[in-house]
C-alpha cells in the first residue's frame, strides 16, 4: 500500500525519532508498511514515558510486527536544560498501556541515537527525510553534534506545536514543551521544517467506533491496535474530553511521504522559551508582522477522511502481513 495517491520512482527514505507512545507506534506502523516509505531506521527519545521506557516500547512494536530490518538506536533520556516531564497520564505507567505487547525484540544498535542518525546520514547514497514525533532533543544535539552533516537532510517533518492550538499547558503542545530549547534550535537551523502541529493533528482522529471495529477484529494488528487505541481514548476523553483517539505522529510520516494531505503555508515560526504560562509555545507569524523570513512549512488544515482510510489500510496490510 503507498501513503500518496501519485506514487512514482523511488520510496522515501526516512528515519523517526520518537517516543512511544501511542501514536507514535501507529506512525511507526505506517511507515513500516507502507511502499513509498524507506524506514531506514528508529531512534527514541524520552518524553511520553522515560526514555527505558520509550526504548523499551519501541523494541515491543519492532517484534509485532516481526520488523527485524528496521535499525533502532536509544536516545536521550532527559531534555537538554530542564528536568523531564513525561505523559504518563495519557500513554499510562507502561507508555503503551492497554494490550499486552510481544517481547521486546533483542537486537538494537550500539550507538547513541544522535550517532546512529550521523552514521545513517553519512551512508545513505541519498538525503534523508527526518521524522521526529517526540521531543526534539536528539534532533538538536545531532544538529549541534554534526553541522557538516545537515546537507544530508532533505527535510525535517516533525509532530509538534500548533498556531491556535495547544495541549500540555493553555500555550503549549507536549513535544514542544518538554524540550523548548531543543525546538528552539531545530526552529533555527535553516533547515527544511515542516511542522504538523495540533492544529491538524487533533483532527487525525479514529472515533470510538472506528476502534471499536479494530477491537472486535480477528486481525492479529488490528485487534491490538484497538485495545491499545481504546485505552488512549480513554485518557483523551478523561483529560481533553475527546471522543476518538488523536493519532498526531502518523499524521507526520503521512505528510512526509504525501504532503498533500493536508494542506500548509510558509510561516514564520519562533519557539517561546521563556515566560511563566507560554514556555514551549510555537509562535506562528500568521500575518507576516514581524518581517522575519517564513523558517517552516506549516500545516493548517487537513483531509481527515483521507487519512481515516489510510490507517484502516495500513491496519489490515499489518494483519495480513503479520498473520
Ligand atoms: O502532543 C502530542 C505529541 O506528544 C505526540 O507526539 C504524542 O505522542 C506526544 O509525544
Ligand atoms: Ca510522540
Amino acid at each position: 500500500m503507498t501513503i500518496s495517491t501519485a506514487h512514482t520512482g523511488k520510496p522515501l527514505p526516512i528515519l523517526i525519532d520518537c517516543d512511544p507512545g501511542h501514536d507514535d507506534m501507529v506512525a511507526i506502523m505506517t511507515a513500516y508498511v507502507a511502499t513509498d516509505i524507506d524506514l531506514r531506521g528508529i531512534t527514541t527519545v524520552a518524553g511520553n514515558q522515560t526514555g527505558e521506557k520509550t526504548f523499551l516500547n519501541a523494541r515491543r512494536i519492532l517484534s509485532l510486527l516481526k520488523a527485524d530490518d528496521v535499525p533502532l538506536a536509544r536516545g536521550c533520556d532527559v531534555p537538554l536544560v530542564r528536568p523531564l516531564h513525561i505523559a504518563e497520564n495519557i500513554h499510562g505507567d507502561s507508555g503503551l498501556d492497554g494490550a499486552d505487547l510481544p517481547e521486546p525484540r533483542e537486537a538494537y544498535s550500539s550507538l547513541h541515537a544522535v550517532d546512529f542518525i550521523a552514521d545513517q546520514l553519512s551512508r545513505s547514497d541519498t538525503p534523508l527525510t527526518l521524522v521526529p514525533t517526540g521531543p526534539l532533543t536528539n534532533i538538536a544535539l545531532f544538529i549541534r553534534r554534526y553541522p557538516e552533516l545537515l546537507s544530508r537532510i532533505e527535510r525535517i517533518v516533525l509532530m509538534g506545536g500548533g498556531v491556535s492550538e495547544s495541549n500540555v499547558t493553555p500555550a503549549a503542545e507536549f513535544n514542544i514543551f518538554v524540550d523548548p530549547e531543543a525546538a528552539d534550535i531545530v526552529f533555527r537551523s535553516g533547515l527544511p521544517l515542516t511542522m504538523v502541529g495540533l492544529d491538524v493533528t487533533n483532527r487525525a482522529m479514529l472515533n470510538l467506533d472506528d476502534i471499536a471495529s479494530l477491537q472486535a477484529s480477528d486481525g492479529p494488528v488490528s485487534h491490538i491496535v484497538g485495545d491499545l487505541l481504546a485505552f488512549f481514548a480513554g485518557t483523551y476523553k478523561k483529560v481533553f474530553g475527546m471522543a476518538g483517539a488523536a493519532l498526531h505522529d502518523a499524521l507526520a510520516v503521512a505528510v512526509a511521504a504525501a504532503p498533500d494531505i493536508v494542506t500548509a503555508r510558509d510561516l514564520h515560526v519562533a519557539v517561546e522559551t521563556k515566560g511563566d504560562h507560554t514556555v514551549g509555545r510555537t509562535v506562528a507569524d500568521l500575518y507576516g508582522v514581524t518581517g522575519n523570513a517564513p523558517n517552516a512549512s506549516v500545516a493548517m488544515d487537513i483531509d481527515t477522511n483521507r487519512f481515516r482510510s489510510l490507517m484502516f489500510s495500513v491496519f489490515s496490510e499489518l494483519d495480513t502481513r503479520c498473520r
